[in-house]
């Protein structure tokens, strides 16, 4: 942390060669349509490809001085427990002030990352999939900051559609970075690439946070409309209008208050052992016994999506290497439900994955421990890292997947759970820091593996994402209204 906080650091006081950095980047990141359209042999093609150059560079130019106004702007961070307070009791206006604050936010947060891109060294900006994903947040900048400002719940609805057309067409964002970063890291520097990439992904989930947390609370107000002017009780949040006294309130958006944290972990380890008994032939039921125990009652503030992807990766690694390590004790097993314990013996075949949490008055810990043997030396050190070369391997991957969410129920046509992808773990790590927590791996060799997941319990915590990377000379934008979210 202190090696990449003085990165940082150095480059901020270093300006200068940075924004000269820019000046090299930033036009290959914005010229590739331009050269391929100006391609040709004679002299007209050549002055038509001239002044299309001349033309994109000023349009480049005119850009930057726009995206400089919003990288002036720090993101005005929310907490959970803010989250739950402003969407309890909702009325038309509360939801038309969300929708303004996430309005002027979104574009905040995206311009920051574009202006990442911008700094990369020169060669990062000719790789195809970082331009891609540069091109996919230009144009969701330029539609939000341009979005006008929302006056009606119509203008919500209006407003909802393009964000949730925006979460699905961001989905290919998270392969086609794992590509470019795989592909870069060798001729960039593998701790710019990581933190390049960890700051991709921290900005990622918080900005569909905060629209994924506005959609929800949308629908919810619509449902609950719906079911004031209806007899009969409608489609999704609706429901819980009609749900026993309490719960309504416990689920706010995305957000739950009162999450029990052991149940969260049965539900993850039901996800994530199917995959791995059809892998090896074996009947539901025959995976390692995932065992949950301590203080089962604890309950935290979260969103139960962001805690399962962590808990379901752990655990899928813990799974998967469990069943590799004792698959030949099933040799000579039928593969009838008994398959799971060895013959003669009766036992087990595979050692349970023992999962305990333990919380206290402000954190929670779950400590995941297998049998797995532990982590080879050869990865150990590495697998925080997105770019070492044995994970650069593992990312190339990602050229055979379509899209990722990062959520434990990724759609059936994403990647497939049995993928190794190097991605797991940092992208798990990424989620717990963004609400204060953290994740820690422990080999035991020769053995198995502890990791610890540490998560605050009650929601104080405000968005662990990084202010500016860069210090733009320009003056906050002048004609954007300042939206904030508070209770
Ligand atoms: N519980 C575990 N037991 C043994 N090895 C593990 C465990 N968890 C992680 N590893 C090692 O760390 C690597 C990286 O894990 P991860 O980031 O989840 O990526 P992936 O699972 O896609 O390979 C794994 O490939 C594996 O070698
Ligand atoms: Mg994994």
């Amino acid at each position: 942390m202190l090696a990449r906080g003085s990165r940082a650091l150095r480059r901020s006081t270093q300006p200068a060669r940075y924004e000269a950095r820019r000046a090299r980047t930033a036009p290959v990141l914005a010229s590739a349509a331009t050269s391929v359209a100006g391609r040709g042999d004679s002299p007209a093609h050549a002055r038509m490809a001239s002044a299309q150059s001349r033309r994109s560079l000023q349009q480049k130019f005119y850009e930057n001085r726009i995206l400089d106004r919003f990288t002036a702007q720090d993101p005005k961070k929310v907490s959970l427990r803010q989250l739950v307070l402003f969407g309890r009791q909702l009325t038309a206006d509360k939801l038309i002030a969300s929708a303004n604050y996430v309005r002027s936010e979104l574009p905040v947060r995206l311009a920051h990352r574009i202006s990442d891109f911008q700094f990369l060294p020169y060669i990062a900006g000719t790789n195809p999939h970082l331009k891609m994903v540069y091109d996919l947040y230009w144009r969701a900048f330029d539609e939000f900051r341009k979005f006008p400002a929302i006056k009606t719940l119509d203008d919500n609805r209006r407003f909802c559609d393009n964000m949730k057309k925006n979460l699905l067409e961001h989905s290919q964002v998270i392969p086609q970075l794992g590509m470019g970063v795989s592909e870069c890291a060798e001729l960039v520097g593998q701790d710019e690439i990581d933190l390049f990439m960890n700051q991709m992904l921290v900005s990622r989930i918080s900005r569909r946070t905060l629209a994924e947390q506005h959609i929800s609370l949308s629908d919810q107000f619509d449902g609950d409309l719906r079911a004031h002017l209806s007899p009969l009780p409608s489609e999704g949040f609706a429901k819980l209008a009609h749900a026993p006294p309490g719960f309504a309130t416990q689920r706010i958006g995305i957000v739950r208050a009162d999450c029990n944290i052991a149940r969260l972990i049965h539900d993850c380890a039901l996800h994530a052992a199917g995959p791995f008994e059809d892998a090896h032939h074996l009947p539901p039921g025959s995976a390692p016994q995932v065992i949950v125990e301590g203080h089962t009652d604890a309950e935290l503030m979260c969103i139960p999506a962001h805690v399962s992807y962590i808990v379901h990766e752990l655990l899928k690694n813990s799974i998967s290497r469990v069943m590799e390590r004792f698959a030949p004790r099933l040799d000579g097993c039928d593969s009838s439900p008994h398959s799971r314990r060895t013959e003669g013996r009766g036992e087990p075949a595979f050692p349970p994955i023992r999962v305990t949490v333990c919380s206290s008055h402000s954190d929670i810990v779950v400590r995941v421990s297998d049998q797995s043997g532990g982590i080879g030396p050869e990865i150990l050190p590495y697998i925080w890292s997105f770019t070492h070369p044995i994970k650069a391997k593992y990312l190339r991957n990602f050229g055979a997947v379509r899209r990722m969410e990062a959520r434990m129920d990724e759609g059936d046509d994403a990647v497939s759970p049995l993928m190794a992808l190097g991605f797991g773990l940092p992208m798990s790590r990424v989620y717990a820091r963004y609400w204060g927590g953290d994740v820690k791996v422990h080999s035991l060799p020769g053995y198995g593996v502890d990791a610890y997941v540490h998560l605050p319990r009650l929601g104080n915590a405000v968005e662990n994402i990084s202010n500016r990377r860069h210090q733009p000379a320009a003056p906050a934008a002048a004609n954007t209204t300042s939206h904030s979210y508070s209770g």
